[in-house]
Protein backbone atom coordinates (compact mmCIF):
# COMPACT_ATOMS: atom_id res chain seq x y z
CA UNK A 1 0.00 0.00 0.00
CA UNK A 2 1.21 3.56 -0.82
CA UNK A 3 1.29 6.38 1.98
CA UNK A 4 -0.85 9.66 0.26
CA UNK A 5 -1.86 12.68 2.21
CA UNK A 6 -4.46 15.56 1.39
CA UNK A 7 -3.54 19.34 1.40
CA UNK A 8 -6.71 21.60 1.66
CA UNK A 9 -8.35 18.56 2.60
CA UNK A 10 -11.48 20.22 4.16
CA UNK A 11 -12.43 21.83 0.70
CA UNK A 12 -14.90 20.25 -1.87
CA UNK A 13 -11.92 18.92 -4.06
CA UNK A 14 -10.45 17.83 -0.88
CA UNK A 15 -13.12 16.11 0.53
CA UNK A 16 -14.16 13.69 -2.82
CA UNK A 17 -10.22 13.33 -3.21
CA UNK A 18 -10.50 11.64 0.37
CA UNK A 19 -13.63 9.85 -0.31
CA UNK A 20 -11.89 8.45 -3.54
CA UNK A 21 -8.83 7.06 -1.76
CA UNK A 22 -10.39 5.91 0.47
CA UNK A 23 -12.01 3.35 -1.30
CA UNK A 24 -8.92 2.60 -3.47
CA UNK A 25 -7.39 -0.88 -3.22
CA UNK A 26 -3.41 0.09 -3.09
CA UNK A 27 -3.23 3.79 -1.09
CA UNK A 28 -4.04 4.23 2.82
CA UNK A 29 -4.79 8.00 3.60
CA UNK A 30 -2.47 8.88 6.28
CA UNK A 31 -2.88 12.77 6.53
CA UNK A 32 -5.90 14.96 5.75
CA UNK A 33 -4.56 18.89 6.03
CA UNK A 34 -6.12 21.79 7.03
CA UNK A 35 -4.95 24.93 8.88
CA UNK A 36 -8.93 25.98 9.26
CA UNK A 37 -10.27 22.68 10.79
CA UNK A 38 -7.39 21.57 12.63
CA UNK A 39 -7.89 19.08 15.68
CA UNK A 40 -11.67 18.61 14.03
CA UNK A 41 -12.67 14.48 12.90
CA UNK A 42 -12.48 14.55 9.25
CA UNK A 43 -16.09 13.21 8.87
CA UNK A 44 -17.59 16.32 10.89
CA UNK A 45 -16.30 18.10 7.77
CA UNK A 46 -17.16 15.58 5.22
CA UNK A 47 -20.44 13.97 7.02
CA UNK A 48 -20.38 11.62 3.97
CA UNK A 49 -16.96 9.88 5.52
CA UNK A 50 -18.55 8.66 8.96
CA UNK A 51 -17.99 5.14 9.90
CA UNK A 52 -15.19 4.92 6.93
CA UNK A 53 -12.39 7.33 8.85
CA UNK A 54 -10.77 7.69 12.21
CA UNK A 55 -8.42 10.55 10.64
CA UNK A 56 -8.37 14.16 12.67
CA UNK A 57 -7.66 16.71 9.93
CA UNK A 58 -3.74 18.08 10.95
CA UNK A 59 -2.11 21.55 10.03
CA UNK A 60 0.15 21.56 6.78
CA UNK A 61 3.02 22.14 8.85
CA UNK A 62 2.82 18.95 10.62
CA UNK A 63 3.28 16.81 7.24
CA UNK A 64 5.44 14.14 6.76
CA UNK A 65 6.67 12.26 4.18
CA UNK A 66 4.37 10.64 2.31
CA UNK A 67 4.48 8.77 -1.57
CA UNK A 68 1.78 11.16 -2.93
CA UNK A 69 0.86 14.08 -1.76
CA UNK A 70 -2.16 15.68 -3.47
CA UNK A 71 -2.60 19.35 -3.23
CA UNK A 72 -6.38 20.99 -3.09
CA UNK A 73 -5.06 24.15 -1.90
CA UNK A 74 -6.38 27.88 -3.85
CA UNK A 75 -4.45 29.09 -7.32
CA UNK A 76 -2.26 31.73 -6.71
CA UNK A 77 -1.27 30.25 -2.93
CA UNK A 78 0.08 26.70 -3.77
CA UNK A 79 2.71 27.81 -5.64
CA UNK A 80 4.62 30.26 -3.16
CA UNK A 81 4.37 26.78 -0.48
CA UNK A 82 5.56 24.39 -3.59
CA UNK A 83 8.98 23.88 -2.37
CA UNK A 84 8.17 22.43 0.54
CA UNK A 85 5.68 19.82 -0.28
CA UNK A 86 7.82 18.70 -3.02
CA UNK A 87 10.41 17.60 -0.48
CA UNK A 88 7.68 15.87 1.57
CA UNK A 89 6.85 13.37 -1.40
CA UNK A 90 8.17 11.42 -4.26
CA UNK A 91 5.04 12.17 -6.36
CA UNK A 92 2.92 15.93 -5.80
CA UNK A 93 0.03 16.23 -7.94
CA UNK A 94 -1.52 19.49 -7.24
CA UNK A 95 -5.37 20.51 -8.07
CA UNK A 96 -4.87 24.31 -8.16
CA UNK A 97 -3.98 26.21 -11.19
CA UNK A 98 -0.67 26.92 -10.45
CA UNK A 99 1.20 24.45 -12.60
CA UNK A 100 -1.12 24.23 -15.32
CA UNK A 101 0.51 26.82 -18.28
CA UNK A 102 3.65 26.21 -19.34
CA UNK A 103 4.44 30.77 -19.69
CA UNK A 104 4.67 32.35 -16.63
CA UNK A 105 4.01 35.85 -18.72
CA UNK A 106 0.39 33.89 -19.43
CA UNK A 107 0.30 32.94 -16.14
CA UNK A 108 0.48 36.52 -15.15
CA UNK A 109 -2.40 38.19 -17.93
CA UNK A 110 -4.85 35.23 -16.42
CA UNK A 111 -3.84 35.00 -12.83
CA UNK A 112 -2.98 38.53 -11.95
CA UNK A 113 -0.04 38.32 -10.13
CA UNK A 114 3.62 36.86 -11.25
CA UNK A 115 4.01 33.17 -10.79
CA UNK A 116 6.53 32.39 -7.44
CA UNK A 117 8.11 29.35 -8.83
CA UNK A 118 8.49 29.59 -12.52
CA UNK A 119 11.47 27.79 -12.74
CA UNK A 120 9.54 24.49 -11.71
CA UNK A 121 6.92 24.86 -14.84
CA UNK A 122 8.50 22.32 -16.61
CA UNK A 123 9.31 19.86 -14.43
CA UNK A 124 4.98 19.68 -14.36
CA UNK A 125 3.05 17.07 -17.00
CA UNK A 126 -0.48 18.18 -17.28
CA UNK A 127 -2.79 16.06 -15.82
CA UNK A 128 -5.01 14.87 -18.66
CA UNK A 129 -4.78 10.84 -19.43
CA UNK A 130 -6.53 11.28 -22.80
CA UNK A 131 -3.60 13.73 -24.28
CA UNK A 132 -0.72 12.53 -21.76
CA UNK A 133 -0.71 8.94 -20.85
CA UNK A 134 2.70 8.68 -22.06
CA UNK A 135 4.32 11.30 -20.04
CA UNK A 136 2.22 10.72 -17.14
CA UNK A 137 3.41 7.07 -16.83
CA UNK A 138 7.19 8.45 -15.20
CA UNK A 139 5.42 12.02 -13.99
CA UNK A 140 6.27 12.92 -10.35
CA UNK A 141 4.93 16.49 -10.58
CA UNK A 142 1.42 16.31 -12.45
CA UNK A 143 -0.74 19.89 -12.57
CA UNK A 144 -4.46 18.62 -12.63
CA UNK A 145 -6.65 20.61 -15.31
CA UNK A 146 -9.34 22.74 -14.28
CA UNK A 147 -13.15 21.11 -14.52
CA UNK A 148 -14.65 23.31 -17.57
CA UNK A 149 -10.67 23.08 -19.31
CA UNK A 150 -11.39 19.85 -18.88
CA UNK A 151 -14.61 19.35 -21.05
CA UNK A 152 -13.56 21.83 -23.48
CA UNK A 153 -9.98 20.07 -24.44
CA UNK A 154 -11.73 16.57 -24.43
CA UNK A 155 -14.20 18.13 -26.64
CA UNK A 156 -11.83 20.34 -29.30
CA UNK A 157 -8.41 18.25 -29.17
CA UNK A 158 -10.02 15.68 -31.71
CA UNK A 159 -11.21 17.66 -34.06
CA UNK A 160 -8.48 20.03 -33.63
CA UNK A 161 -5.73 17.34 -34.14
CA UNK A 162 -7.47 15.82 -37.23
CA UNK A 163 -7.26 19.30 -38.86
CA UNK A 164 -11.10 19.43 -38.92
CA UNK A 165 -11.24 22.74 -37.02
CA UNK A 166 -11.00 26.33 -39.19
CA UNK A 167 -10.23 29.28 -36.91
CA UNK A 168 -10.74 29.17 -33.40
CA UNK A 169 -13.50 28.22 -31.12
CA UNK A 170 -16.07 29.71 -28.66
CA UNK A 171 -16.39 27.41 -25.60
CA UNK A 172 -19.68 28.42 -23.68
CA UNK A 173 -19.24 26.77 -20.05
CA UNK A 174 -22.01 25.97 -17.70
CA UNK A 175 -21.10 24.96 -14.24
CA UNK A 176 -22.80 24.19 -10.74
CA UNK A 177 -22.42 26.05 -7.46
CA UNK A 178 -19.48 23.71 -5.73
CA UNK A 179 -17.20 24.51 -8.55
CA UNK A 180 -16.78 27.97 -6.35
CA UNK A 181 -15.32 26.20 -4.09
CA UNK A 182 -16.43 25.59 0.59
CA UNK A 183 -15.25 29.10 1.28
CA UNK A 184 -17.02 30.62 -1.60
CA UNK A 185 -18.21 34.44 -0.61
CA UNK A 186 -21.76 36.05 -0.75
CA UNK A 187 -22.62 35.42 -3.89
CA UNK A 188 -22.64 31.52 -3.17
CA UNK A 189 -25.43 32.28 -0.40
CA UNK A 190 -28.69 29.98 -1.30
CA UNK A 191 -30.85 33.67 -1.60
CA UNK A 192 -28.42 34.81 -4.20
CA UNK A 193 -27.84 31.44 -5.92
CA UNK A 194 -30.50 29.74 -5.71
CA UNK A 195 -32.51 29.94 -9.33
CA UNK A 196 -29.82 32.20 -10.99
CA UNK A 197 -28.27 31.56 -14.05
CA UNK A 198 -25.11 33.98 -13.85
CA UNK A 199 -22.81 34.71 -16.31
CA UNK A 200 -19.76 35.69 -13.86
CA UNK A 201 -17.14 35.29 -16.55
CA UNK A 202 -18.55 37.18 -19.64
CA UNK A 203 -14.95 37.29 -21.58
CA UNK A 204 -11.70 35.84 -20.50
CA UNK A 205 -12.41 32.99 -18.21
CA UNK A 206 -9.23 31.49 -16.92
CA UNK A 207 -9.70 28.43 -18.35
CA UNK A 208 -9.17 29.81 -21.91
CA UNK A 209 -5.51 29.83 -21.73
CA UNK A 210 -5.32 25.93 -20.73
CA UNK A 211 -7.48 25.08 -23.63
CA UNK A 212 -5.87 27.18 -26.20
CA UNK A 213 -2.11 25.51 -24.70
CA UNK A 214 -3.67 22.29 -24.56
CA UNK A 215 -5.03 22.50 -28.28
CA UNK A 216 -3.99 24.92 -30.44
CA UNK A 217 -6.81 26.56 -31.06
CA UNK A 218 -7.88 29.87 -30.14
CA UNK A 219 -10.70 30.09 -27.80
CA UNK A 220 -12.95 32.52 -26.31
CA UNK A 221 -14.60 31.50 -23.26
CA UNK A 222 -18.27 32.51 -21.38
CA UNK A 223 -18.70 30.83 -18.00
CA UNK A 224 -22.58 30.67 -16.15
CA UNK A 225 -23.29 29.89 -12.91
CA UNK A 226 -26.59 27.41 -13.16
CA UNK A 227 -29.24 25.59 -10.83
CA UNK A 228 -27.02 22.58 -10.06
CA UNK A 229 -24.39 21.61 -7.17
CA UNK A 230 -22.02 19.83 -9.64
CA UNK A 231 -21.65 19.20 -12.89
CA UNK A 232 -20.12 20.88 -15.86
CA UNK A 233 -21.32 21.19 -19.53
CA UNK A 234 -19.77 23.10 -22.19
CA UNK A 235 -21.22 24.06 -25.22
CA UNK A 236 -17.74 24.90 -27.81
CA UNK A 237 -18.61 26.18 -31.27
CA UNK A 238 -16.35 25.82 -34.50
CA UNK A 239 -16.77 25.91 -38.13
CA UNK A 240 -15.70 22.89 -40.06
CA UNK A 241 -12.19 23.24 -42.51
CA UNK A 242 -13.23 22.09 -46.59
CA UNK A 243 -14.59 18.45 -46.47
CA UNK A 244 -15.07 18.04 -43.12
CA UNK A 245 -18.64 16.54 -42.48
CA UNK A 246 -20.35 14.68 -39.57
CA UNK A 247 -19.11 11.59 -40.88
CA UNK A 248 -15.33 12.64 -40.66
CA UNK A 249 -16.29 14.61 -36.85
CA UNK A 250 -17.56 11.41 -35.85
CA UNK A 251 -14.45 9.37 -36.58
CA UNK A 252 -12.45 11.69 -35.35
CA UNK A 253 -13.92 11.17 -31.53
CA UNK A 254 -13.93 7.40 -32.10
CA UNK A 255 -9.95 6.98 -33.38
CA UNK A 256 -9.45 9.26 -30.03
CA UNK A 257 -11.31 7.39 -27.88
CA UNK A 258 -11.72 4.25 -28.41
CA UNK A 259 -10.51 2.36 -26.13
CA UNK A 260 -10.43 5.35 -23.35
CA UNK A 261 -12.00 3.99 -19.81
CA UNK A 262 -13.26 7.19 -18.83
CA UNK A 263 -14.46 8.37 -22.02
CA UNK A 264 -18.10 7.83 -23.63
CA UNK A 265 -18.95 9.36 -26.91
CA UNK A 266 -22.41 10.63 -26.97
CA UNK A 267 -24.16 11.95 -29.69
CA UNK A 268 -27.88 10.20 -30.50
CA UNK A 269 -30.95 11.03 -32.54
CA UNK A 270 -33.44 9.90 -29.88
CA UNK A 271 -33.77 9.71 -26.34
CA UNK A 272 -34.20 12.05 -23.32
CA UNK A 273 -30.44 11.94 -23.12
CA UNK A 274 -29.09 12.73 -26.78
CA UNK A 275 -26.01 14.71 -25.67
CA UNK A 276 -23.74 14.99 -23.42
CA UNK A 277 -25.97 16.43 -19.59
CA UNK A 278 -23.82 16.21 -16.54
CA UNK A 279 -26.97 15.37 -14.42
CA UNK A 280 -26.34 11.68 -15.05
CA UNK A 281 -22.36 11.90 -13.99
CA UNK A 282 -22.62 12.81 -10.64
CA UNK A 283 -19.59 11.38 -8.55
CA UNK A 284 -18.56 9.26 -11.67
CA UNK A 285 -15.05 9.88 -13.65
CA UNK A 286 -16.67 9.97 -17.05
CA UNK A 287 -16.49 12.56 -19.71
CA UNK A 288 -19.02 12.54 -22.20
CA UNK A 289 -18.29 14.10 -25.04
CA UNK A 290 -21.44 14.70 -27.66
CA UNK A 291 -21.58 16.99 -31.35
CA UNK A 292 -24.35 18.15 -33.69
CA UNK A 293 -23.32 19.34 -37.34
CA UNK A 294 -24.96 21.79 -39.60
CA UNK A 295 -24.02 20.72 -43.30
CA UNK A 296 -25.73 24.42 -44.22
CA UNK A 297 -23.34 26.62 -42.39
CA UNK A 298 -20.82 24.14 -42.23
CA UNK A 299 -20.30 24.67 -38.46
CA UNK A 300 -20.27 22.10 -35.35
CA UNK A 301 -21.38 22.23 -32.11
CA UNK A 302 -19.15 20.05 -29.36
CA UNK A 303 -20.67 19.27 -26.42
CA UNK A 304 -18.78 18.20 -23.00
CA UNK A 305 -20.24 17.28 -19.69
CA UNK A 306 -18.25 15.89 -16.14
CA UNK A 307 -18.45 16.34 -12.39
CA UNK A 308 -16.39 18.89 -11.69
CA UNK A 309 -15.38 17.27 -8.67
CA UNK A 310 -14.31 14.34 -10.37
CA UNK A 311 -12.96 14.09 -14.05
CA UNK A 312 -13.36 17.60 -13.16
CA UNK A 313 -10.73 17.63 -10.54
CA UNK A 314 -10.25 14.57 -8.09
CA UNK A 315 -10.69 11.68 -10.34
CA UNK A 316 -8.90 13.16 -12.82
CA UNK A 317 -6.02 13.25 -9.91
CA UNK A 318 -6.36 9.81 -9.15
CA UNK A 319 -6.36 8.83 -12.70
CA UNK A 320 -3.17 10.38 -13.30
CA UNK A 321 -1.45 8.51 -10.01
CA UNK A 322 -2.95 5.37 -11.47
CA UNK A 323 -1.12 5.54 -14.42
CA UNK A 324 2.12 6.36 -12.93
CA UNK A 325 2.03 3.70 -10.34
CA UNK A 326 0.94 0.86 -12.75
CA UNK A 327 -2.68 0.09 -11.59
CA UNK A 328 -5.62 -0.18 -13.18
CA UNK A 329 -6.89 2.73 -14.16
CA UNK A 330 -9.97 2.73 -13.33
CA UNK A 331 -8.85 1.43 -9.52
CA UNK A 332 -10.54 3.60 -6.80
CA UNK A 333 -13.10 5.22 -10.18
CA UNK A 334 -15.52 2.41 -10.67
CA UNK A 335 -18.69 4.19 -9.61
CA UNK A 336 -20.69 4.98 -12.75
CA UNK A 337 -23.20 7.93 -11.37
CA UNK A 338 -26.61 7.78 -10.64
CA UNK A 339 -29.98 7.86 -12.18
CA UNK A 340 -32.58 8.75 -11.79
CA UNK A 341 -30.75 11.63 -9.46
N1 LIG B 1 -14.32 23.10 -6.94
C1 LIG B 1 -14.06 22.63 -8.15
O1 LIG B 1 -14.97 22.21 -8.88
C2 LIG B 1 -12.65 22.58 -8.66
C3 LIG B 1 -12.40 21.87 -9.85
C4 LIG B 1 -11.09 21.81 -10.35
C5 LIG B 1 -10.06 22.42 -9.64
N2 LIG B 1 -10.34 23.11 -8.50
C6 LIG B 1 -9.21 23.72 -7.80
O2 LIG B 1 -8.91 22.89 -6.67
C7 LIG B 1 -8.46 23.68 -5.57
C8 LIG B 1 -9.39 23.42 -4.39
O3 LIG B 1 -10.70 23.79 -4.77
P1 LIG B 1 -11.94 23.67 -3.77
O4 LIG B 1 -13.14 23.91 -4.58
O5 LIG B 1 -11.84 22.43 -2.97
O6 LIG B 1 -11.67 24.93 -2.82
P2 LIG B 1 -12.16 25.17 -1.32
O7 LIG B 1 -13.35 24.33 -1.06
O8 LIG B 1 -12.26 26.64 -1.15
O9 LIG B 1 -10.95 24.62 -0.40
C9 LIG B 1 -9.61 24.72 -0.69
C10 LIG B 1 -8.73 24.80 0.51
O10 LIG B 1 -8.07 26.05 0.43
C11 LIG B 1 -7.94 26.64 1.71
N3 LIG B 1 -8.58 27.94 1.75
C12 LIG B 1 -9.85 28.23 1.47
N4 LIG B 1 -10.09 29.55 1.61
C13 LIG B 1 -8.95 30.11 1.98
C14 LIG B 1 -8.54 31.43 2.26
N5 LIG B 1 -9.40 32.45 2.18
N6 LIG B 1 -7.24 31.64 2.60
C15 LIG B 1 -6.40 30.60 2.67
N7 LIG B 1 -6.71 29.34 2.41
C16 LIG B 1 -7.97 29.08 2.07
C17 LIG B 1 -8.59 25.75 2.69
O11 LIG B 1 -7.59 25.06 3.35
P3 LIG B 1 -7.47 25.15 4.93
O12 LIG B 1 -8.59 24.34 5.45
O13 LIG B 1 -6.11 24.60 5.19
O14 LIG B 1 -7.62 26.59 5.34
C18 LIG B 1 -9.44 24.80 1.83
O15 LIG B 1 -9.50 23.50 2.38
C19 LIG B 1 -8.51 25.14 -6.05
O16 LIG B 1 -7.25 25.54 -6.50
C20 LIG B 1 -9.49 25.11 -7.22
O17 LIG B 1 -9.26 26.11 -8.16
C21 LIG B 1 -11.60 23.19 -8.00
Amino acid sequence: MRRVAVVGAAGYVGGELLRILIGHPHVEVVVACSRRQAGRQVDNVHPNLRGLTGLTFVEPDALDCVDVLFLATQHTQTMGAIHGFTRLAKQVIDLSADFRLSDPEVYRRYYGVPHQAAELLGDFVYGLPELHRDRLRSADRVAVPGCMATAAILALHPLAAAGLIEGGASVDARTGSSGAGATAGPENLHAERSGSMRVFAPVRHRHEAEIAQQTGVAVRMTATGVEAVRGVQVLCRASLADGADERAVRQAYRRAYAGEPFIRIVAYTRGLYRLPEPKILTGSNFCDVGFAVDPASRSAVLVAALDNLVKGSAGNAVQSMNIRHGWPERAGLEFPGLHPN
